[in-house]
């Protein structure tokens, strides 16, 4: 396995398997996927966009994970902003890299790719805090949980649903820069 940041151009060579691993790691169905499939293709052009990916020996695409700055005028953060409280949007939002997509494709789960890939997102990342959705769900079992934990991610918002999903995310957050390398979150060297 090969970690590697990629620029705007390289994640959109790859869309068609960036929405393969997506799919497969959330398990949305196809008509799901041919929506997100634009959003993704438009999110490269956002300002502060960093992206990281991995493949396998042969090429193959493992894992992949996004992200750019949080800001005004972008649905997620206006939707963020408007459920919190007024003293915490300047703090969390002011200067924010969200975290939009980090997916391992199932059969390359569970071998610390996910890790790496977070760590190497956030270590290119712009911005004095990180802030990222994910859906609600049993700390204990769910392995995206155990991770961000484990990265020191803190509740910012709970139980809070989107327009239109009738989901409950977790909006988790933490500072920037991470610490350097521990061993429960290792660095870009050492697949
Ligand atoms: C969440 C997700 C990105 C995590 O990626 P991952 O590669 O599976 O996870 P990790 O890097 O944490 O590794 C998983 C486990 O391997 C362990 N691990 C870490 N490094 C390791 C290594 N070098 N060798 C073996 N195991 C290792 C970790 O301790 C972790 O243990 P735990 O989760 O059982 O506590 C991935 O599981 C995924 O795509 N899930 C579905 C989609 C999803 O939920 N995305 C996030 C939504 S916001």
């Amino acid at each position: 396995m090969r970690l590697v940041p990629w620029q705007p151009d390289d994640l959109l060579r790859r869309l068609d398997d960036v929405v393969s691993v997506y799919g497969a790691a959330m398990g949305y169905r196809s008509e799901l996927l041919q929506a997100r499939r634009g959003y993704i293709a438009a999110h490269v052009r956002r300002p502060g966009f960093r992206a990281v990916a991995t493949l396998t020996t042969e090429g193959q695409l493992a894992g992949f994970g996004y992200g750019y700055t949080s800001g005004p005028g972008q649905w997620w953060h206006d939707q963020v902003r408007a459920a919190l409280d007024e003293p915490d949007r300047r703090p969390w939002l002011g200067d924010c890299f969200e975290v939009v997509e980090l997916h391992v494709r199932p059969t390359a789960q569970g071998h610390g790719v996910g890790a790496r890939q977070l760590r190497a997102l956030l270590s290119m990342a712009d911005g004095k805090t990180v802030l990222l959705s994910t859906p609600e769900a049993d700390e204990e079992t769910s392995r995206a949980w155990r991770l961000y934990r484990r990265f020191g991610f803190v509740d910012v918002l709970r139980g809070f649903l989107f327009p239109g999903d009738e989901r409950e995310f977790a909006i988790l957050g933490r500072e920037l820069p991470l610490a350097e390398r521990t061993a429960d979150a290792p660095g870009i060297v050492g697949m």
